[in-house]
Parts: C-alpha cells; structure tokens; sequence
C-alpha cells in the first residue's frame, strides 16, 4: 500500500492556504494509502515561541487537523515530538547533507531575512537560528522514516522535497538501499494561495495584514469583509493573468478550488470584481463552515483528543524505529546488541 507523509507546523490558525494547498489533499490521501500526518512542533521551535502558546497551539493544530477531516481510525494523527526518531535520524541526515544544498533553500533565505529584521515572530531581531539552517534535514528525516512514497504538500514545499529525494539517493549510493525516494504531491489548483491584501505574497500565518490571510476558523460575516477588501487593479475584465492581474487570479484560483474548476473556467460568466469576490467568499464560506462545526464537538472532549494524540505517536514510533535502525546498521553503527546483525528489511 502507498505510504504517505505530511506535516504542518502547530503556530498560529490554520489558514485557507494550508487548507486549499495541503489539508484537503491529506482528507483525500487517508482512504487510498497508509497515511501519517503530524504537527511539526520541533520545526516551530526553529524560530523562538512563547512555550505557553506552543503548547496550547499544538493541541490546537491537532484537534484542527481532526476537524478537517483526518480520522484518527484511518491514518496516524501524531505531533512530531513525541517520536524522538525523528531527531535522531535528522542528526545522520545532516551528516550527509552540504552547506551548499542547504544555502540553496529559498525558505532559509526569506525567513532568515525577515528573522534578522525582527519581524519574524518572537524574535528579537537579527537572530537566526541553526536550526533554521538544518530545518531542510529534519523535514527530510519526517518523510524518510515513514518510507513514505508521496508527500502532499503546497508549491512552497517544492524544494524542499527535491532536496529530501537527493538526500535519500545519495545516502542509498553511499551506504545501500535504505530509503524510499517520496514524491511530492502538489494540487493543480490551490498550491498557492496569495496574500488578499498583498497578492504578490503567499497566504501565511505571518502576513504583515491580518485582513490578507483567511483563517479556517473566521466567521463568515469577516470572510466576506475580507473578500469584499481584497485588492485586486484598476481594470474590470475578470480574466486569470497571474502575471498582469495577480489579485483577480488569486481570487479565480480560491474560487477554481473551492468549487473543482481550472481558474480560468472560474472566470466564465464574470464582468466585474464585486460578484466575483462574493461568489468567493460565499464558496470558501460553505467549505469552511463543517470543519468549525467538527471543531466544536472536539473542544468538547479533550480527554477524547489527548487520547488519540497518544495512541497517534504509538503507531508512528513503531513504523519510525524501524527505518531508524535501518539507517544506523547501513551506517555502521554498532548495535547494542551484538546478536541483532541481521540487517533490517526494507518494507
Ligand atoms: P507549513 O506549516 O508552512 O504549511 C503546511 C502546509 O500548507 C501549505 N501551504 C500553502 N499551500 C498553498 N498556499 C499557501 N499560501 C500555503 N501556505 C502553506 C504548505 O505547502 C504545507 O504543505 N516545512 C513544512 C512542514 C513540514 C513538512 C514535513 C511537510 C515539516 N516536515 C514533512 C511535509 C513533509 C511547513 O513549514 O509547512
């Protein structure tokens, strides 16, 4: 059965970008593949974070990713923490990976830039972590050890999971075959959801306005004011032009996913802004309102959540300790005990 991977950091709301580029796929990918899906606090933690809203906000990334859909009887909902394999084989994995490679990641370069200016959240200007750095590996290692065959991510993923195959292929050549070489699974529609008020800009948690970014929980009464405010140019022809129209393609794109349309088929039978944005609005409305309802009856039982988060990092230790003494024997570790030589299959 086909494995699938994927993660979402645990800071700040959810927003209609998560949702249309990742989350909705994740719904998807449960039923037809062995899927295991986690908040990714040890990423967060690249940057620095108040360790009271951390903690708050990581159950509140899992109960959203409940909310959403996920069924914790059918894939394995997990917060990344919780299966210290991750860290350890991120430790073999940055012993693979160059400087150089690492350099590359636009990721790195935006938020660091915007670390170093202080305005990355909590940060108290010009600090850039190391782990910010090596951030790329520990994503590398969350794929790898579940040998994971697809990962559905945003377009914003893109690199990084290229750089995660070249990792898998290398150490493959350099030490045997021991890591399954994943594919980034990226919607045709929606990957990149841009900034409302700046649509030149991806949609993100830390978007300069909060009126740009659309969170999965904002009742519809400010989702409409939101679309209603969207900035989109001077002309009136409703056409998708990324390019030259990048506000009006943002909303066709939004409209296209929301409603299984191309963004260009989205546009047919539109003459001006105003219909457009409450069409919009209306679509992404009606999308958003069963995950808010789902949402609630989970803040109702939090014994229920905190039930399935154990049993989630249960299920994903036990597939995670494999691969990792998998990684360790083809490394050359010596193992603990010296009868268990036998090498660890591949699944
Ligand atoms: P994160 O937490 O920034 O985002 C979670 C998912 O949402 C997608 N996404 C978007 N898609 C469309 N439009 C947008 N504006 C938008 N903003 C975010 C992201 O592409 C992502 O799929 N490094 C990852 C988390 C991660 C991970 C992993 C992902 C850690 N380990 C292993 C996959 C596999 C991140 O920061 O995503």
């Amino acid at each position: 059965m086909t494995r699938v991977l994927s993660g979402i950091q645990p800071t700040g709301e959810v927003h209609l970008g998560n949702y249309l580029g990742a989350l909705r796929q994740w719904a998807i990918d449960q039923h037809d593949a062995d899927a295991f899906y986690c908040a990714v606090d040890l990423h967060a933690v690249t940057v620095q974070q108040d360790p009271a809203h951390l903690r708050v906000s990581t159950l509140g990334t899992m109960a959203t990713l409940i909310s959403v859909g996920l069924d914790p009887a059918v894939c394995t909902l997990f917060v990344q923490s919780h299966v210290p394999q991750h860290t350890e084989l991120s430790w073999l994995l940055e012993c693979t990976v160059s400087l150089g490679e690492l350099r590359r990641m636009t990721q790195f370069k935006d938020k660091s830039a915007r670390a170093e200016s202080g305005e990355e959240a909590g940060q108290g200007g010009d600090h850039v972590s190391a782990g910010l750095f090596t951030y790329p590996a520990l994503m590398a290692a969350d794929i790898l050890i579940y040998d994971a065959d697809r990962v559905p991510v945003g377009d914003d993923q893109r690199q990084h999971l290229e750089l995660t195959r070249d990792v898998a292929q290398r150490f493959n050549s350099r030490y045997g075959d021991t890591f399954v070489i994943p594919d980034a699974a990226i919607p045709t529609v929606g990957a990149r959801v841009m900034d409302l008020q700046n649509p030149t800009a991806k949609m993100s948690k830390s978007a300069e306005s909060p009126q740009g970014s659309v969170g999965i929980f904002d009742d519809p009464a400010d989702i409409s004011r939101k679309f209603a405010r969207a900035v989109t140019d001077s002309e009136s022809e409703v056409r998708y032009d990324p390019d030259q129209k990048p506000g009006v393609s943002n909303l066709l794109s939004i409209l296209g996913a929301a409603t299984g349309r191309s963004p260009a088929d989205a546009a047919e039978g539109y003459h001006q802004y105003g219909a457009l944005k409450s069409d919009t609005a209306d679509a992404i409305v009606a999308l958003l309102e069963p995950i808010a309802a789902k949402k609630a009856e989970l803040d109702a039982d939090p014994a229920e959540l905190a039930r399935i988060i154990a049993a989630g990092a249960d299920k994903a230790e036990a597939v995670a300790s494999v691969t990792l003494a998998r990684a360790k024997e083809a490394m050359g570790f010596l193992p603990k005990s010296l009868e268990t030589e036998a090498r660890v299959p591949m699944r």
